[in-house]
């Protein structure tokens, strides 16, 4: 079986943060998103991986490479325009060789991982797996209808009228006849072959689709506000490490990582769960709170910071308590303290936001 990793999309819902990069590569508790599908691939026996490849593609093929360094091959393939999932899977037509492949969204992040589906595709010997989990407002997702003895009775992509709660999560495992499927439908509104409707095809033309029901929590990182839960989801299960070095008047509590070459100065309190990089400086006086992220070559001090992700090279000390942000790379927020006249002052990209 192989793997098709999608890394397409133009992440318009994270600006600022999708201007200068990728959105797959945004940091989840230090690590891009887009490793985790990598992984979660690799960990259900997957080492040959397509990864689909948009306009946006700063970072990705710089941090992956060949896949050797994750124990797997990659092949980059390319969709010049993002016309939806079943556009993705026709690019990869000629790479995939008609072999059985496990399709993971980038942008998703799901605690179980890819294994429990390509379990049921291999005990089933189904034509098509596909994934769901109960969620309250389905509209912005697919959503699997069933029949009263559970099996699939159809799928729609994002309906208007609530006709189930079952969403479609980013994981999907597919035989070869998801080809001539994604051939035979039409755009759908939003000018997109949707992967969606090529699984009603399937459906309609007589192939076994199964379903599984996700364990565990699942995330579509869209929007800013979720990749500070999945930061969050992700920290729950932090495994605690000291890399660094601890001064002796700080105070470290809960799971806390802590990387290489960082030091925690004096008068400094970590709670966790938190991450923090390499590299970095975190104190004195300074309080980082739980769910916070804190990348590479980062230094903190007077400065309190809660429920955050701080990317590689930010510089904040600013006597300030900064909570449930996303602050990018190389940023700096310094005290307005001593300016006179006084003021904040902001030199701020195009559609930032700030809350004062
Ligand atoms: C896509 C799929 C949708 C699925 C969702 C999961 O939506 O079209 O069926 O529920 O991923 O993340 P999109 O992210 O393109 O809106």
């Amino acid at each position: 079986m192989k793997g098709l990793l999608l890394a397409g999309g133009y992440g318009t819902r994270l600006r600022p943060l999708t201007f200068v990069g990728n959105k797959h590569m945004l940091p989840i508790a230090n690590k891009p998103i887009l490793l985790y599908g990598l992984e979660h691939l690799r960990d259900a026996g997957i080492t040959n991986i397509g990864i689909i490849l948009g306009p946006l593609r700063e970072g990705i093929v710089q941090a992956l490479g060949d896949g050797s360094k994750f124990g797997v091959k990659i092949t980059y393939l390319e969709q010049p325009e993002p016309k939806g999932l079943a556009h993705a899977v026709l690019v990869a037509e000629e790479y995939l060789d008609n072999e059985s492949f496990t399709m993971y969204l980038g942008d998703n992040l799901l605690r179980q991982g890819a294994k429990p589906l390509v379990d049921v595709m291999q005990k089933n010997e189904s034509d098509c797996v596909v994934a769901v989990t109960n969620v309250k407002d389905p509209s912005s997702y697919g959503v699997v209808v069933f029949n009263d003895d559970g099996t699939v009775k159809n799928l729609v992509e994002k309906p208007k009228e609530p006709i189930s709660n079952w969403a479609l999560i980013g994981v999907y495992v597919f035989n070869n006849k998801i080809f001539d499927a994604a051939k035979k439908i039409k755009p759908s509104w939003r000018g997109e072959l949707e992967i969606t409707d090529a699984i009603q095809t399937l459906l309609n033309d007589g192939a076994r689709v199964d379903v599984q029901r996700v364990q565990g929590w699942w995330k579509d990182t869209g929007k800013p506000q979720d990749l500070l839960e999945a930061n969050q989801l992700v920290l729950r299960d932090l495994i605690p490490y000291n890399k660094g070095r601890i001064e002796e008047t700080a105070t470290v509590t809960n799971n806390v990582a802590i990387g290489e070459g960082t030091v925690v100065h004096s008068r400094t309190t970590i709670r966790g769960p938190v991450i923090i990089g390499n590299h970095c400086e975190i104190g004195p006086n300074a309080y980082i709170g739980p769910y916070t992220s804190i990348g590479d070559d980062s230094t903190i001090r007077n400065s309190e910071i809660e429920n955050t992700i701080v990317m590689e090279g930010a510089r904040i000390d600013c006597g300030r308590r900064i909570t449930d942000s996303l602050i990018g790379r190389k940023v700096e927020v310094q005290s307005s303290e001593n300016n006179v006249p006084k003021g904040h002052s902001l030199i701020i990209g195009d559609m930032s936001y700030v809350t004062l």
